[in-house]
């Protein structure tokens, strides 16, 4: 009956009961929670599952060896929970030099990427390409219309700034992938250079401004294609000490158990 309730849940080649059967069932649950509790909302309550703390796992027969678990990697998990970003207009020098922002440009394309498209590139904007698009948005600024404090502010992105990392979402045209989820593949490069430089020990902001759709802007100061525009502009450098922290959301009102 057991197998019955699990076998919609396993891959059919998976359903042996085996020393690591338990190992592989908590597996399964951390690692595919929605469709688990979607497809079968008894699951955690089966007599005897080690998922409920307390229960012993069955006698088993051994016929094959314990499978092993991903390494955990409770640091990485800290950090998550306890990273900030540090407003663009605090960071100061020094900034990473190119063997230091390396591994964090790594870092930033290692991103989930539908269809293997790469949809996204980078341009790493030094102080002299910062000083020229602040003098870009001085020019472009009142022409669209913008009062004085929102062009000076904006321009002050830029001639402020030391290291922006400008990330080009530039979708492919593609029968499968959506262009919505090429560019949700350039935020998650948003998201991933701004982890590393913070876990780097940087401080970064992830900024865009009325410029990163700005056609004008894009062409005439980033030379990019008409297609592409700015999924956002990393900020990089040096951070006060300590960053002050926002007001976070409560994750209860902002989470649904969904289980039928
Ligand atoms: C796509 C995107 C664009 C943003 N653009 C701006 C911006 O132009 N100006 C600004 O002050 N904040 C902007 N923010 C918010 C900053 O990144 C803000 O500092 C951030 O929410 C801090 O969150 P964290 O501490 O969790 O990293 C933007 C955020 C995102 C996701």
């Amino acid at each position: 009956m057991m197998r019955d309730r699990l076998a919609p849940l396993i891959p059919r080649n998976r359903l042996v009961l085996h020393p690591g059967f338990w190992a592989d069932i908590r597996h399964i649950v951390r690692h595919n929670p929605v469709r688990l509790r979607c497809r079968d909302r008894a699951v955690a309550h089966l007599p005897c599952c080690p998922l409920d703390t307390g229960h012993a796992s069955p006698d088993i027969t051994s016929t094959q060896p314990e499978r092993a678990m991903p390494p955990k990697r409770p640091h990485v998990m800290d950090f998550l929970q306890t990273r900030r970003s540090s407003p663009a207009k605090t960071l100061s020098l020094p900034v990473p030099g190119r063997g230091q922002l390396e591994p964090i440009l790594a870092a930033g394309l290692r991103v989930p990427d539908h269809g293997k498209l790469e949809p996204w590139h980078m341009l790493v904007l030094e102080r002299q390409a910062l000083i020229r698009l602040a003098g870009l948005v001085d020019r472009l600024g009142p022409m669209r219309g913008l009062t004085r404090e929102r062009v000076e502010k904006t321009r002050r992105q830029f001639a402020d700034a030391h290291l922006a990392i400008a990330v080009v979402s530039a979708p492919l045209p593609s029968p499968k992938v959506p262009a919505s989820e090429q560019q949700l593949s350039a935020g998650a490069v948003c998201l991933s250079l701004l982890n590393a430089a913070l876990a780097s020990g940087w401080g970064a902001n992830w900024l865009t401004g009325w410029m990163a759709t700005d056609r004008e802007f894009l062409n005439t100061g980033l030379q990019l294609a008409p297609s592409e525009t700015i999924a956002g502009f990393i900020h990089i450098g040096t951070a006060p000490n300590p960053t002050p922290e926002r007001p976070r959301p409560d994750i209860g009102a902002k989470t649904t158990w969904v289980n039928s």
